[in-house]
């Protein structure tokens, strides 16, 4: 008996060894990602906290700020001009989603032409969802998963035949529905509050450092969220460990 155990225990050591390091300060491999997170000293505006350590290079960093920009060809305007209150919080999600090194608990396989690699279920910390809600619920839109079923025959997103423009509340009727729906669950809402280690934080100060790091340390430990896209055969001893300690 005494020898198994043991012989489980260094597996189950070694893989939540390697495991936790290979989630850590990566770049998920997406369409503009650089390979390797690093400075980035000039990187714009809101895209600027990721500064010390980065997915993003410069040219995606100033393109995440445009309407339409070649980074996705997509409009954030499709019913009407955005306003500037919301669309600033879109153009923060897309620094995190291009920047940030801190993702890689929820970076999941994906077979699609455009990208191998997605973002699920991050854990957004509360505030930061409750406020893009608040700061958008007088726009409009047609749709609530904004990542498919548009028209993309102009080159740009309209909205479908048959969608409708209306107002945000009753397309995502509490910042839950616009978090988890609008980019395909890439968001978890949480209860969880920023500075509480729990959730990621979209928005940050860089004085205070990156508080998204010590989140994805949290979170890549073997049993939590992200443990789901590990391979079963390294999870089982990992979990057995767990149990036994
Ligand atoms: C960044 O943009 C500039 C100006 O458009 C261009 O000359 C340069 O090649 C781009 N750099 C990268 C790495 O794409
Ligand atoms: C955006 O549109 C331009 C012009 O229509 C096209 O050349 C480019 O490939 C498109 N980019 C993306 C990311 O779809
Ligand atoms: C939308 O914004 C564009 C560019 O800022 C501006 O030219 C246009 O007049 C605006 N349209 C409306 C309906 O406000
Ligand atoms: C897409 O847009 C084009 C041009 O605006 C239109 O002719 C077509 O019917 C639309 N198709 C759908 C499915 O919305
Ligand atoms: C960037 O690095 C500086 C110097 O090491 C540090 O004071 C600052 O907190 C860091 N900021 C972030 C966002 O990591």
């Amino acid at each position: 008996m005494a020898p198994r155990w043991l012989w489980l225990n260094v597996l189950g050591a070694l893989a939540v060894a390697g495991v936790r390091e290979s989630l850590l300060n990566v770049c998920m491999n997406a369409k503009h990602q650089k390979d390797k997170p690093g400075p980035e000293d000039a990187l714009h505006s809101q895209c600027s906290p990721w500064k010390n350590n980065s997915c993003c290079s410069v040219n995606t960093s100033h393109a995440a700020h445009e309407e339409q920009s070649y980074l996705y060809n997509f409009s954030w305007s499709h019913c009407g001009n955005m306003s500037g209150k919301c669309k600033k919080h879109f153009i923060q999600d897309t620094c995190l989603y291009e920047c940030s090194p801190n993702l890689g608990p929820w970076i999941n396989v994906v077979d699609v032409s455009w990208r191998k690699e997605r973002i699920l279920n991050v854990p957004l910390c509360k505030e930061d969802c409750d406020q893009w809600w608040e700061d958008c619920k007088a726009d409009m839109t047609c749709k609530e998963n904004w990542h498919k079923g548009w028209n993309w025959t102009t080159g740009t997103n309209r909205c479908p035949l048959g969608s409708m423009c209306e107002p945000w509340p009753l397309v995502f009727p509490e910042p839950k529905d616009l978090c988890e729906k609008i980019w395909s669950n890439s968001y978890q809402y949480t209860p969880f509050q920023r500075g509480s280690g729990r959730c990621i934080q979209m928005w940050f100060d860089p004085k205070e450092g990156n508080p998204n790091a010590e989140v994805a340390k949290y979170y890549s430990r073997a049993g939590r969220g992200g443990a789901a896209r590990l391979p079963l055969a390294l999870l089982l001893p990992a979990l057995l460990v767990l149990r036994t300690v």
